[in-house]
Order: structure tokens, then sequence, then C-alpha cells
């Protein structure tokens, strides 16, 4: 290393912008924060002439080919700020790792395919392999599970790791809006992925999860294993029914250690309004950690957006720049245990049951009775008249939340109130977490 720490960066998108921005307003702080000059020297982007805000890149390195930048013997560090889990990002690195470069990556998918042997090569070749700005943006959960909480043993964590959807479902919530509507907002502010699918559909944020597992639990990363479900059937009359009664509706991460494997799953989630999440709304990320010294653990803040997602990327240089180079999981790659999923047992807890009731003598008996059939018990029951004369609608809203029961249970008991021919549509079952 020379007197200067130098930086490649690859992919000058929102984040790489971001990371300009923060190490031209913080150069002196910078520098006795890292003990050293930081400075950028190569980049690698798509369009080389398109401006990036006030920064002039004509004295710095071009590289048309991003593993070109992570071979140049003109950096120390190498930041990946391309995406994807195949392709150029995952090539760089691994060009970068082999020519001995640190890595600092945002990369989450790249993580959560290829995070164990990426981990190993690092590892082998003496190099970082940092990830702070991939998982829940500008929060430092990586950081707080790798160093913070190494006298603890976590056994369960959850959180809301997506940023585009905590936005789409606060501004459905708050402003009545059509779920496209905010989606498209959510783009335009540069919280979405580039196919937004991935944020939507729950992938980003089983992405992040198995990230965060890998570390809190010391197994390798497993994305294969997660029950991913995204928020797109969520309707505004979801989100209403939850706040009349007491909930709001969050896509949750949730990994648990169970003493025969470990249950990893993503999904909407009505969650008691007061409880440690509910209050995180718009693109906040917040995570809970539940150490068994230390207690529970809420880390909250801006989950997704250029500054803050830079912020975490910052905090990696820093520690590169300081030598502070650990293991990328918290322990050796090569001592990470091999992931066993939980045994198949099905998911209990509390459900939230939306039917659309066709109004005719019998339908309630008819659904309180194979309720009663299967032993789930009701908490609160809602029900809408139909005949609202704006939306014309031809059945009554009937809302059912359980109490704690079987995930089996549920379902086989909305197949037989579906095939009773009392409901129209498809019942819509959200799972409910009392944490
Ligand atoms: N699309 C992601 C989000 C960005 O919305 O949270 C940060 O990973």
């Amino acid at each position: 290393m020379t007197n200067a720490l130098r930086l490649g960066i690859a992919g000058l998108g929102t984040v790489g912008t971001g990371v300009l921005d923060i190490l031209k307003t913080h150069e002196v702080m910078l520098t006795t924060r890292a003990g050293m000059p930081v400075k950028v020297t190569g980049v690698s982007a798509r369009s080389k002439g398109k401006t990036r805000g006030q920064h002039d890149l004509s004295g710095l390195d071009w590289f048309d080919d991003p593993v070109a930048l992570a071979k140049s013997k003109g950096i120390d560090v190498f930041i990946e700020l391309i995406g994807g889990d195949t392709g150029p990002a995952k090539d760089a690195v691994e060009a970068a790792i082999a020519s001995g470069k640190h890595v600092i990556t945002a990369n989450k998918a790249l993580l959560a395919h290829h995070g164990a042997a990426l981990a190993r090569a690092a590892e082998a070749k003496g190099v970082a392999l940092y990830f702070e700005a991939a998982v829940a943006g500008g929060i430092p959960v990586i950081k707080t599970l790798r160093e913070g909480l190494a006298g603890n043993s976590v056994r369960k964590l959850f959180g809301i790791m997506n940023g585009t959807c905590n936005y789409i479902l606060t501004k459905m919530a708050n402003e009545s809006r059509a779920f496209a509507d905010v989606l498209k907002e959510a783009q335009e502010l540069g919280y979405a992925e580039a196919d937004p699918t991935f944020d939507v559909g729950g992938f980003d944020t089983a992405h992040k999860l198995a990230v965060l597992t890998s570390l809190a639990f010391g197994t390798e990363v497993n994305l294969a294993s997660i029950r991913i479900e995204g928020i797109e059937a969520i309707t505004l009359e979801d989100i209403r029914n939850a706040a009349e009664l007491g909930y709001k509706i969050k896509l949750l991460g949730v990994a648990v250690a169970h003493d025969g494997g470990v249950e990893q799953r993503v999904h909407p989630t009505l969650i008691p309004i007061g409880s440690p999440v509910s209050a995180t709304d718009d693109v906040f990320n917040a995570v809970v950690l539940k150490g068994d010294f230390v207690g529970d653990l809420v880390l909250e803040g801006r989950g997704a957006g250029a500054h803050p997602t830079a912020s975490a990327v910052l905090s990696d240089i820093v520690d590169i720049a300081r030598k502070n180079i650990r293991p990328s999981f918290g322990i050796p790659a090569k001592e990470l245990k091999k992931y066993k999923p939980a045994p198949p047992k099905a998911h209990e807890g509390g459900f939230y049951v939306a039917l659309e009731l066709l109004d005719r003598p019998g339908a309630v008996a008819s659904i309180a009775t194979i309720l009663a059939d299967a032993k789930i018990s009701i908490e609160s029951i809602v029900q809408r008249g139909k005949a609202d004369k704006d939306t014309k609608r031809a059945t009554a809203q009937f809302i059912l939340i359980t109490h704690d029961t079987l995930e089996m249970s549920i379902q086989k008991a909305v197949a037989r109130i579906q095939k009773d021919g009392h409901v129209a549509g498809t019942p819509r079952v959200i799972r409910i977490e009392r944490f």
C-alpha cells in the first residue's frame, strides 16, 4: 500500500456518485479517520461521457472493463457497485481478490449466491471482502453482527430490509395511493432496484436475510432455502383492515436458529402497532437482533438511497485503511457450518384472513363451523356490508384474525371455505407476528 489508500470504483450510479460526494465533503475528516488520504484513482462505468453531479473524473484512470480496473496496479481497494450475481460484477470481484486487492461490495445478490466461496478466496489471499452497504443501506448491521455482538449467541433476527417495499406500504397506508403509483415514485427517488420485481417480490429482502443469517449463526450463506413471498398481492383494503384491527403490514425477513437447523422466511406480515419495527415507515429499515447476553437490539435507519448506502461503503473504506481486516462473515470462512434447514415444521402463529363473502343465509355459520372443526380460534372478526353503492361490490368483506394456529390448519380451512361456495375470488391470508 502506498501512502494513500487508492480506490477503484466500478459502477457510478446512485451509490457510486454518493461515495464520491462523501469523499469530497469529508476529505479532511476521512484522512484523519483513515490515517492516510483516501483517493479514487480509477473508475469504470457504462457511459464515460455522462455527468456525475459536480464530480470531475477527467484526471482518473478510466476502464471500460471493470475486470481490468479490478486487476489494475493503480488501486488498493476495488469497490464493486455494479450489481448482479453473475457477469461483470462476479468476474471483477474474483479478479480483484485473485490479484490481492481488498474488495468492498454493495452487491447482496452476489453475496447471497457466492458469499461463502468469495469469503474463502479473500481469506486465502489475506484481503478484505467487506459489504456493509449490501444490507439495510446506512444501518451498520454487518459491523454490529461481525464485531459488536462477538460475545453473544444470536438465535433470532428479523426486520424490514427493503426500503422500496416499506415506502410503498407506508404511502399506500397514509395516502391511500395505488401500489403502481407509489412504486414509480420510489424508482424516481433511487430506492428501487433496476428491476423492481426484486424489491416487491421479496427477493432483495431474501438476499439480505441470507447474508445476515450467515453472520449471525455462523452458517454458509444459503438463499435457496428461503421461503419468499412479496407484497404484490397486498391491497389497500388489507392495509386499512389491518389498521382498524391494530396492525400494520410490513414485509419482513425472519431467521431463527433452531436446534435442528435454520428457518429463514420473507413475507408480508401483520405486526401489532407499538411492536419494535411497527413505527419504521417510509424508506427506513429496521433490524432486530436477539443476543443471549445483550438482549434485543433494534437498529433503524435509511435502508436505501445514495448517501445512506454510500455512508456504509465509507465505513468499510476506513476499516481497510486502518487494517481492520476480519473474516467477512465473522468467523473464518472455512469454519462456517454447512447450512441445514430446520426440519419441516409448519409455521405457527396468528393469521389475517380476508374473504369476499357472498351475501346468503348460512355463509357465516358455515365459515364458523369449518374453523371450529379445524380447532382455529378467532381473535376478532370484521364484516363490512356488501352493496357499497360506489364500488358496486357484489360481496361483503369478511375479515378474521386468528389466535396462534398451524399454517397447515389455516390453509386447509381456507380451502374448505372456498369449496363451500360462500366466497368469491381468492381468500387473502397474511401471517401475523407478535414479537
Ligand atoms: N432496492 C433496495 C431497497 C435498495 O429498496 O431497499 C437497497 O438495497
